[in-house]
């Protein structure tokens, strides 16, 4: 169901998929104690007045808590951007979004699609319910992001700053600007309805040609599961998904293992001589480092691939869209 407001030439689609920016508490003054995904998609744009020549489409994909982020709601979102974005009098995309896995939806979505337009992820500390709720801010910002000629790719827009797909991670519980793009720095500000640039947007390139085909046929997911490594760390976890792995052999046994490995991509041994064995089964293993900046840089002689500076869970959506993208057709 979708709810068109203005009459600009251009147009901004706005897609809802709830979060806390569509929360509501029972009392006015409480920011934490509320259910996210209630308020709807259109409702959350009154009041907006979109950018001139710009009128705004609104679109419910999903109304969840983003906790609970599934492979299906990716997939229905990314067919409805792709839909979107081949349409010639469309500028750019709003998604509306919960905080907590918006770093993993944006990378999905800029891993799939990388558009040569916006898609702006925005979001709420805040529920819409609040006294002082940071969502309508949010997401007039991220209206002037998606409607700025020149900008592309898939970013986030939280508190006044736009971030890569790339780089963007959730780096606080509760402050208004939750959000960080580590060593790379943010991608733009959004001063008053202005946007002012500080570096490149995300590019399309890099992209597998058949990432979107295989993604938007997908009935089933490489299960990939992301495993710490930590003092004490253990290989038992590892020992265990192989053993199911070869007592079922079925779809849902564990194809890929995602390490959080300390520092420059380090593992305790117990873990990494599991993970060896395990690699030598034919699971796909990649170390990711637990660090929330920096990159790993790459050593002589490692047998554990490595996801250079992708968060552990940035690397298990790569991986699995590898592994998607290797399935025979
Ligand atoms: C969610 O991620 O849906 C809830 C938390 C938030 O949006 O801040």
């Amino acid at each position: 169901m979708a709810e068109s407001i203005g009459k600009g030439g251009r147009r901004v689609i706005v897609l809802g998929t709830g979060g806390t920016i569509a929360g509501r508490a029972s009392a006015a003054g409480d920011n934490i104690g509320y259910t996210a995904g209630e308020v709807g998609v259109a409702e959350l744009l009154g009041g907006i007045e979109p950018p001139p020549g710009i009128s705004l489409l609104a679109e419910q994909v999903a109304q969840i808590d983003s906790k609970d982020m599934s492979f299906a709601i990716w997939q229905a979102l990314a067919l409805r951007c792709a839909h979107w974005l081949a349409e010639p009098g469309v500028a750019g995309i709003v998604i509306t979004h919960g905080t907590d896995t918006l770093e993993e939806t944006a990378f999905f979505l800029q891993s799939v699609l990388a558009p040569s337009k916006p898609v702006v992820l925005t979001c709420a500390m805040r529920p819409a319910t609040a006294l002082a709720p940071d969502g309508p801010q949010n997401v007039r910002d991220a209206i002037v992001v998606a409607s700025t000629p020149g900008a592309q790719g898939v970013v986030a827009v939280c508190a006044g700053t736009v971030h890569s797909a790339f780089d963007v991670q959730k780096v606080h519980t509760y402050r208004l600007d939750a959000f960080d793009s580590g060593d790379a720095g943010p991608v733009a500000y959004v001063e008053e309805g202005a946007l002012r640039e500080i570096r490149n947007w995300p590019t399309p390139a890099g992209v597998a040609s058949h990432a979107f085909e295989r993604m938007a046929g997908a009935t089933s997911w490489p299960r990939v599961e992301i495993l710490m490594s930590h003092a004490e760390a253990r290989g038992e976890i590892v020992d265990a998904l192989l053993l199911e792995r070869k007592h079922s052999g079925g779809a849902n046994s564990v194809q890929g293992l995602v390490l959080a490995a300390t520092g420059n991509g380090t593992l305790h041994h117990a873990l990494e001589g599991a993970a060896l064995r395990a690699q030598a089964e034919g699971v796909a293993v990649v170390r990711a480092t637990r660090c929330s900046q920096g990159h790993i840089l790459p050593r002589p002689k490692e047998v554990l691939r490595d996801a250079g500076a992708l968060t552990p869970v940035k690397a298990r959506i790569a991986l699995m869209l590898e592994l998607l993208s290797e399935r025979r057709a």
